[in-house]
């Protein structure tokens, strides 16, 4: 097309140079995939906000809500939680082992079960899970590592009773 009235040199140039940013194209094409897909395995620690979304919503929206306000009788809300804004390790525990009550949150008193969920996230999701569930409700915004969860999890051995409030406050 252009090569009917561009002097010749031009127009090698130019196709040299279509055939540079085609190939930049296919080769960061090919590079986006895989960064994309192993983001639930060995990417970024905790940082894997939309697979920790994916997890609240199947394994703790049914009691907690979707709004983190808590569906009515089933358990305490999210949302205006000191358990969620306070010390990570606490809440890594609380949803690695599950806790029993009573526990106080907000201003009520609830005296329920909570079972844990250790047992069926690997230390990866649970840091993105609980990585959004800061973000979304008020925690601190730094992300929960995979390291932190490893730690935690690594500390409590073979641990399978829910933890209670005073075991909480009284471990570091
Ligand atoms: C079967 C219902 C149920 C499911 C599912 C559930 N929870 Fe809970 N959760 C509870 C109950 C009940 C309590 C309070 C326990 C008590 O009364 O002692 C609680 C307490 C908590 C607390 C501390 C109190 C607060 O409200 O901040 C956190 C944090 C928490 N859950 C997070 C989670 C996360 C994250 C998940 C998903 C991995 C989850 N829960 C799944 C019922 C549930």
């Amino acid at each position: 097309m252009l090569a009917f009235w561009l002097p010749s040199r031009l127009t090698q140039k130019l196709q040299a140079l279509a055939m540079v940013l085609l190939l930049a194209l296919v080769l960061t094409g090919k590079a986006w995939v895989p960064a994309e897909s192993s983001s639930s395995g060995s990417g970024a620690p905790g940082r894997d906000v939309g697979s920790g979304a994916a997890h609240f919503e199947s394994l703790c929206a049914g009691c907690h809500g979707s709004d983190g306000l808590a569906v009515e009788g089933e358990a305490p809300p999210l949302a205006g939680s000191s358990w969620v804004a306070g010390p990570e390790t606490r809440l890594i525990r609380i949803v690695m082992h599950g806790v029993r009550g009573p526990i106080q949150v907000a201003d009520k008193i609830h005296d329920r079960e909570m079972p844990g969920f250790g047992a069926r996230l690997s230390d990866e999701e649970m840091a993105s899970l609980l990585s959004f569930v800061r973000s979304r409700w008020g925690g601190p915004s730094a992300p929960i590592t995979r390291e932190t969860v490893r730690r935690v999890r690594a500390e409590a051995g073979k641990r399978t009773r829910y933890w209670t409030v005073e075991e909480l406050l009284a471990t570091p």
